[in-house]
């Protein structure tokens, strides 16, 4: 446990965050087309290539999350993008979720599935050179949703996914994420993480997790994107740790914030401002679209243009780090770069 305890602290280091890109294949392959990119699957390898290979990566990111294709991927001089990532400094984690389906009985909600053969497959994971793991639970804010059905599901499974890290020596990154879509108000969105965290941890007791061993990955406290309502970052600084501080208990190695759709610069503001406010617990990023959009559009597919890319995600990683040490400056972001 000695061992997972300090990789947990490393993940979450005051000067460090966590690149997201664990897109599954789909989503992976929807974010391509998007980007006027074909989905496929060395375009996907191409990809991540680019991003793990940016310079300077490690004085801004302490691990990078990647899904099971691309861990099993190798880079073109021929290493496995794990092993690449040890020569880089960087730790690796795997998305081992297998993604949100349909919950029995509960019309509009999600389960996420993956905990059978989990064991197994972590075991794997760990001998391929997993440090830590990542699962994601979903809940959408609506008319009577989430219900306590999916809210007990879904933090039960994690828990489960928790204790099998443990048992495998891999860190477990915890994520509940409480979706910003939608019409509903902050407060809503407030209630609602408050009251998943809450069972979450009562999950995580049971199960005897330990929690200086787990990195939560939590929304933060936003208004619903449809809600028309004007919300600074000192507010939804100060209402996300509101929601966090009776509900995470202090042992907790730390707290990593997924983006969720933000843009990068709000993402970035409102972990500045979330910086600024004394906590229990270590805060800090684990963004994915926040941190890896500018990256996509800048490369472009392009091997001509990987260093554009590069830049681009160097830029954005840079940004959170001046948000960490609480001198974002969103008037200067083009400015910043890593090295
Ligand atoms: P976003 O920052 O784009 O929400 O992604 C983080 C993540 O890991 C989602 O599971």
């Amino acid at each position: 446990m000695k061992d997972m305890t300090k990789t947990a602290a490393t993940l979450v280091r005051s000067d460090r965050g966590i690149l997201a890109a664990d897109e599954s294949i789909s989503t992976m392959n929807k974010r391509l087309t998007a980007a006027g990119i074909p989905a496929a699957e060395e375009n996907r390898r191409a990809y991540r290539e680019m991003l793990v290979t940016t310079p300077g990566l490690n004085e801004g990111a302490s691990g990078v999350i990647l899904c099971d294709e691309t861990f099993r991927q190798r880079l073109r001089d021929g290493r496995a993008f794990p092993e690449a990532m040890a020569d880089l400094g960087l730790l690796a984690g795997i998305k081992v979720d297998t993604g949100a389906r349909p919950l029995a009985g509960a019309p509009g909600e999600t389960v996420t599935e993956g905990l059978d053969g989990l064991r197994e497959r972590l075991t794997e994971y760990a001998g391929l050179g997993a440090a830590f793991a990542k699962w994601r639970a979903v809940f959408r804010i609506g008319d009577g949703v989430p219900s306590w059905r999916s809210v007990r599901a879904d933090t039960h499974a994690l828990a489960r996914y928790a204790c099998l890290c443990h048992e495998a020596g891999i860190v477990p990154i915890v994520e509940p994420e409480v979706l910003m879509d939608g019409p509903h108000t902050l407060d809503q969105c407030s209630a609602v993480t408050a009251a998943v965290g809450l069972t979450l941890f009562s999950e995580l007791r049971d199960y005897e997790v330990a929690l200086d061993a787990i990195v939560l990955k939590p929304n933060m406290v936003v208004p619903g994107t449809e809600s028309g309502q004007a919300t600074g970052p000192h507010e939804i600084a100060a209402r996300t740790v509101d929601a966090f501080k009776d509900v995470v208990p202090e042992q907790t190695a730390g707290i990593a914030f997924l983006s969720g759709g933000q843009s990068p610069d709000a993402a970035a503001t409102n972990l500045a401002a979330l910086r600024k406010i004394k906590t229990p617990w270590p805060l800090t990023f684990s963004f994915g679209r926040a941190l890896v959009q500018p990256a996509l559009t800048a490369w472009r597919g392009d091997a001509g243009r990987v260093a554009d890319g590069q830049r681009a995600l160097s830029n954005r990683v840079a940004c959170n780090l001046a948000a960490l040490r609480g001198g974002y400056r969103p008037a200067d972001a083009k400015s910043y770069a890593l090295t």
